[in-house]
Order: C-alpha cells, then sequence, then structure tokens
C-alpha cells in the first residue's frame, strides 16, 4: 500500500471536508485508490479551535511549506497572495502540491507549472473547475488522443442556480441571489461569481489544457448574469431556448477564443437542461465528436472529493507535464466566433419605426431571422412603446457591439438596448 503525508493549509468549507473525509472514511480511499493518506500537519490562523480533529496544527502555514515530513501541500486558503507563496516555497522545498485556487491557476499557473517542472514536482488542480465533476482528468488524461475543437460549459453553479429559479419559479434576480446565499451556494459577497469573474477564469484553466494556451483568464472575454431580466427568461422560453451563462472555447489554427456570457440555449442542446447549481462541459473533438460532463460543481464535499482524487493520483505518478508540449497557441481576446443573436429593444409605436430599425440591421449587412413584437406592459390607453425581440444571423461579438452602438443613435428606441448570444447546435 502506497502511503502519502500531506499538510493542509486553510479549515474553510473545502479544507474542513477534506480533513473529514480523510479522518473519518480512509478506507474507501485505500479500497478504491490504493494510497493511505496520512495528514502530518494542518494549518489554520485561528488554531486548533477550528480543526474538530486530534491533529497537529500550525497558526503559520508557512511551517507547513518547511515541514521535510511532508510530501505534499494541500492549498485550500484561496486567493493569490499567501497561497502563491505557499505553493512556490512547497514546490522550491520539493513537495508536490493540490490546491482548488482556480484564480491562482489561471494567473500565475504558466510561472507555478514551470517551477514545479524545474523541482521535479507535480500540481494537481482538479478542483479549480467544476468541483467533484472530473473534467480537468477528461481534458488531459481521457481525451488526450483527440484534437479538441471546441468546449461549451456551465461552469458556475451560484449563477444557474439563480437562472434556474428565474426559469422555474418566476423569482426575481434578487430574491434567487438571495435564496443561493441562504442555501450555501453563494458567497456572502457574490460579485465573482455574479460578473462572470469566476466561470471565465475555469475557462481559462480548461482552454490552457484543451488548446496550448498560456493560462491567462485576462485574455476571456465575459459578461456576468445582472443584465438578464425576467423578460428575456419569458422570451427565450416562448422562442424555445434556456437562458445560461456559458463559457466558451475554441481554436482557429493556432488562435483560441475563450469567453463567458449569457446565452440562449436551445432546448434541444444537453447544456439547456442543466439546471438548478450543476455544472456541466460539453467537449467537441475531431473523431470521437461531443462528449459531456455533468455534475456538482462545487460545494465542499464535491471539492474535497477532486482533492483527494488528485492525491491519490500523485500518489501513482501524477500526471504527464501540463502545458508542456508543442508551441503555445494564442488566447486572444477579441473574438472572431460568430453567433446568432438575441436583441431586445423598445421602439415608440408610431408609424415606421421598427421599419427604421430594421432598415439599420439591413444597412449593416446583419440578417433578420424574426422580427417579434411583443404585447406592451403598459396600461394606459395610449401606449407610447412597444417590446420588439429580434434574432439575428451569425454575427462576431465585435459586430454585435457595434449594432448595439448604432442602435443607441435611433431616437425610435426609448430603452438601454441588451443583446445576448444564441449557442445553437453546433
Ligand atoms: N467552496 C467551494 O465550493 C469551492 C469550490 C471549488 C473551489 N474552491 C476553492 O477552494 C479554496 C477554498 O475555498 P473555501 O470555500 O473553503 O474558502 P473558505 O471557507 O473561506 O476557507 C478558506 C480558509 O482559508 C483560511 N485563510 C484564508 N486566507 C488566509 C490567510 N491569509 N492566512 C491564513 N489562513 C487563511 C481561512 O481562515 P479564516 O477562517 O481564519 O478566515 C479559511 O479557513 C478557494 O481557492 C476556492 O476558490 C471552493
Amino acid at each position: 500500500m502506497k502511503s502519502l503525508k500531506i499538510g493542509v493549509c486553510g479549515v474553510g468549507n473545502v479544507g474542513g471536508a477534506v480533513l473529514d473525509n480523510i479522518t473519518n472514511a480512509p478506507d474507501i480511499v485505500r479500497d478504491n485508490g490504493g494510497v493511505n493518506i496520512e495528514v502530518s500537519q494542518v494549518g489554520a490562523r485561528k488554531g486548533k479551535s477550528v480543526v474538530p480533529f486530534d491533529l497537529d496544527v500550525t497558526t503559520n502555514l508557512m511551517d507547513i511549506a518547511a515541514n521535510s515530513d511532508i510530501d505534499v501541500l494541500v492549498e485550500l486558503i484561496g486567493g493569490c497572495d499567501l497561497a502563491k507563496d505557499l505553493v512556490e516555497e512547497s514546490i522550491r522545498k520539493g513537495k508536490n502540491v493540490v490546491t482548488a485556487n482556480k484564480a491562482l491557476i489561471s494567473t500565475h499557473g504558466d510561472e507555478l507549472f514551470q517551477l514545479a517542472k524545474d523541482h521535479g514536482v507535480q500540481i494537481g488542480f482538479e478542483a479549480s473547475v467544476a468541483g467533484g465533476t472530473p473534467v480537468i482528468k477528461a481534458l488531459r488524461e481521457g481525451l488526450v488522443a483527440n484534437k479538441v475543437n471546441w468546449f461549451a460549459g456551465i461552469l458556475n453553479g451560484t449563477t444557474n442556480y439563480i437562472l434556474s429559479k428565474m426559469s422555474d419559479d418566476n423569482s426575481s434576480f434578487e430574491d434567487a441571489l438571495k435564496e443561493a446565499q441562504d442555501l450555501g451556494l453563494a458567497e456572502s459577497d457574490p460579485t465573482m461569481d455574479v460578473d462572470g469573474t469566476d466561470a471565465a477564469q475555469k475557462a481559462s484553466i480548461l482552454s490552457a489544457l484543451a488548446f496550448n494556451t498560456p493560462f491567462d483568464f485576462r485574455s476571456v472575454s465575459y459578461e456576468g448574469i445582472e443584465s438578464v431580466s425576467s423578460d428575456d427568461i419569458l422570451y427565450a422560453e416562448e422562442l424555445g431556448y434556456s437562458i445560461k451563462h456559458i463559457a466558451y472555447g475554441s481554436i482557429e489554427g493556432d488562435e483560441v477564443h475563450v469567453s463567458a456570457y449569457p446565452t440562449f440555449v436551445s432546448n434541444d442542446q444537453l447544456l439547456s437542461q442543466v439546471g438548478q447549481q450543476m455544472n456541466a462541459l460539453e467537449i467537441s473533438c475531431d473523431g470521437i465528436g461531443s462528449t459531456v460532463y455533468y455534475g456538482p460543481g462545487a460545494g465542499p464535499k464535491p471539492t474535497a472529493s477532486a482533492v483527494i482524487a488528485d492525491l491519490v493520483d500523485i500518489a501513482n505518478g501524477g500526471w504527464p507535464e501540463t502545458g508542456s508540449a508543442g508551441k503555445k497557441n494564442k488566447l486572444l481576446k477579441e473574438g472572431k466566433q460568430e453567433f446568432s443573436r438575441y436583441y431586445n429593444l423598445e421602439v415608440k409605436n408610431e408609424a415606421g419605426a421598427i421599419a427604421k430599425v430594421s432598415a439599420l440591421f439591413a444597412a449593416s449587412d446583419i440578417s433578420i431571422e424574426a422580427l417579434i413584437q411583443k404585447e406592451s406592459k403598459q396600461t394606459n390607453q395610449e401606449q407610447s412603446h412597444v417590446p420588439v425581440i429580434i434574432i439575428t444571423g451569425p454575427l462576431s461579438d465585435l459586430n454585435a457591439l457595434q449594432m448595439l452602438e448604432n442602435l443607441g443613435s435611433v431616437e425610435e428606441i426609448t430603452n438601454s438596448v441588451k443583446q445576448f448570444r444564441i449557442h445553437n447546435a453546433l
């Protein structure tokens, strides 16, 4: 039986679940993974009071990086400050590292993997994307024989939960967010979930594995779900779509584009069926076509499951070098990918107004696939404006934004126009 001595840094939601699993159910990992994992030391700045097990606890987390008795440092504190110092120092001291920290990997991955390579150690980061659903393992092991053409994923459980509640129960955005927080799905500060940063960080990690790009989340273009209204959800349903926050990556030649936006997903797509806090990732490759991975994307137990899987892998010899093979492809911010689009506008209720709007689309060489005038919500006799939904043919993000700007200068349009991508069958 192989054995592994670990030091766990951070005893929060995930750290607590890792300790709980290893301490209370060691037989499962021994039987399934053939590894005996022993917790040599725990780093908790509040000390023993937050560690409900009889373990050696230090309040100085750097002690763990320095402890020569430890094979693997498990970083579960988050952020890029102390976490980065801990990981670097551990690697320099010849330790392997396991982390759930998507912010760290998506920002500093390249330098950390180079450092690990130089010191002959490994970094496991399965828990950084899609929690308990092994998508990293799928990309770097199961699909290693295939060229990935694109991936599309729901990578943030909180936003998926909010959009599901808005759709299933007609909840407002605010009520759905509050419920997600009450259930412990959303952070007390949910900014990085709601504004799309979390999904963008995860998408950049997937890109590094799928397309051999640098780890660089700043080259991902993204938006959050704040602009999605109940009306958009209703109109989407009427048209045969669900609104999901979709991270999308694709490669053409050596150019890779990765983005994360609220997106209309047609109901014949598997991703449209992914509700509540669940995550899903579709990966399309040459030869085998699409494979889809579905499961819990966050939460202490699913995340701990991924951390422990990495530990077992390390004990069993680890993985091929991350991102080392061949040349690096370019991760470019300016998206050339073309998507059909949904535009939501309000137009003055007067003769010729809608014709003027559709003429503007035609002048920009954008085909209109559907133009639907909705019933006005105004109750007064004189309805001054009407909602209009326009579905276009495929156009790039750049052209879609240009069109938004053009629409902004039409005096017959009375709202701030919204535009979302449409993810049709590919
Ligand atoms: N929660 C999830 O579902 C989930 C899913 C996937 C990935 N992750 C990732 O897992 C990591 C941990 O998340 P979490 O939810 O467990 O966070 P958490 O509950 O906030 O726990 C973080 C722990 O780290 C400690 N810590 C933070 N900064 C520290 C510092 N500068 N010095 C010493 N200790 C420090 C905290 O100590 P105090 O208690 O003293 O503040 C706390 O014990 C993050 O990278 C997160 O992105 C989480």
